[in-house]
């Protein structure tokens, strides 16, 4: 009993451990404190257990009951501990479910939606139109050869459009097998003639490929949408009459056009096209659309030059057509204002998603 104090009896020692031990016990409140506590209680160093290490020098006839006193004291202790640990284990779980939990009721990132680009809307809307009138949708090759792009659209070879200066050759020189990126999407119309039979009614969008540097009005890759209808008794009344139509559609039922005599290798006559401003119906002057013009240039066209039916193996003597070209880009400046084709290529949403 030596390092009990003198004045106390082992089994007071223990009934005081037994009374102070459930106020101790309740004040754990982790568990660790728990574990220190325990050891407090009934550890090696604790005052019961000072009482079990002098067991053997207690009197022979004390032993029995101090014995019992430290069985009940040990017992009682660890009851009240391991009731103390199941709810601290309890409260430790939820704190650390709560602590590594994910808030699924948090915002996700968003991808802001896109939209179709302006030149896509447009030629999806001008080949609808033709559609609507009957027009198959048609397409061909931009690694395009000379022969189709040039010579096939009665185009001679001195022509100044086959200068390498405005034209991106691939494969330069002969002029049999010149590969080159078409300028056009015309030669669609003599590729398409040499493999269908009349009557022809196409609508043939598509990108075309010019050597020019990049400003307001020139991109050297840009696209265009060529119509063409061949058939057994095809006028130039047909052609105005198809370009009115469409001219409506696009651009509001009170449109007008006018046909300006212009020249084309593979239409004879040939025109360009103008249609009456949208902006002020032909009567403001300084529109801001056509500055007072009146009139905004739109597309070129013509009947479709005998030479170019022969080259496709049509007979030019039974068969007549029209034909006619016109670029996207422009459509899409006109209709909306737009004062530089640079928009359409440099990516810049605060333009993009007004369309
Ligand atoms: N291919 C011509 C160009 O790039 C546009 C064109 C004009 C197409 C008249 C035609 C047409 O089919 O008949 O300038």
């Amino acid at each position: 009993m030596s390092n009990l104090p003198p004045s106390m009896d082992p089994i007071s020692v223990l009934d005081k451990a037994i009374a102070d031990a459930p106020e101790l016990i309740e004040d754990a409140s982790t568990l660790a404190e728990l574990e220190a506590v325990e050891g407090s209680i009934v550890g090696k160093d604790s005052p019961v257990g000072e009482v079990r290490r002098a067991m053997g020098k207690i009197d022979a006839a004390l032993r029995p009951a101090v014995g019992a006193k430290l069985n009940e004291a040990s017992s009682r202790v660890t009851k009240l501990i391991d009731a103390r640990r199941q709810v601290l284990q309890a409260a430790e779980e939820v704190r650390q479910l709560s602590a590594e939990a994910i808030d699924v009721t948090l915002e996700s990132i968003r991808l802001k939606r896109g939209a179709i680009n302006l030149v896509q809307q447009t030629i999806d809307e001008v080949v609808d139109i033709f559609v609507g009138l009957g027009y198959q949708l048609a397409s061909g090759p931009e690694a395009e050869l000379a022969y189709y792009n040039f010579d096939a659209l009665n185009t001679p070879p001195t022509h100044p459009s086959r200068w390498e200066s405005d034209t991106m050759y691939l494969d330069w020189g002969d002029p049999s097998d010149e590969v080159l990126l078409r300028t056009q999407t015309s030669p669609v119309q003599a590729r398409w003639m040499e493999t269908h039979e009349p009557p022809v009614y196409i609508v043939v969008p598509g990108r075309t490929y010019r050597k020019d540097t990049i400003d307001a009005t020139h991109l050297p890759v840009f696209h265009q949408i060529e119509g063409l209808a061949v058939d057994t008794n095809l006028k130039f009344s047909d052609l105005k009459g198809t370009l009115l139509h469409f001219a409506k559609e696009f651009f509001g039922q009170t449109t007008e056009v006018r046909l300006r005599p212009h020249f084309f290798p593979f239409t004879e006559p040939s025109a360009e096209l103008d249609v009456s401003c949208f902006s002020c119906d032909g009567g403001e002057p300084g529109c801001r659309v056509c500055g007072g013009a009146g009139w905004l240039e739109l597309l070129g066209c013509g009947m479709v030059d005998p030479n170019v039916l022969d080259a496709a193996g049509y007979d030019s003597t039974r068969l007549s057509g029209f034909a006619f070209g016109m670029g996207p880009e422009r459509l899409a400046m006109t209709r909306h204002g737009i004062d530089s084709l640079r928009h359409f290529i440099e990516n810049d949403v605060r333009f993009l998603e007004q369309f």
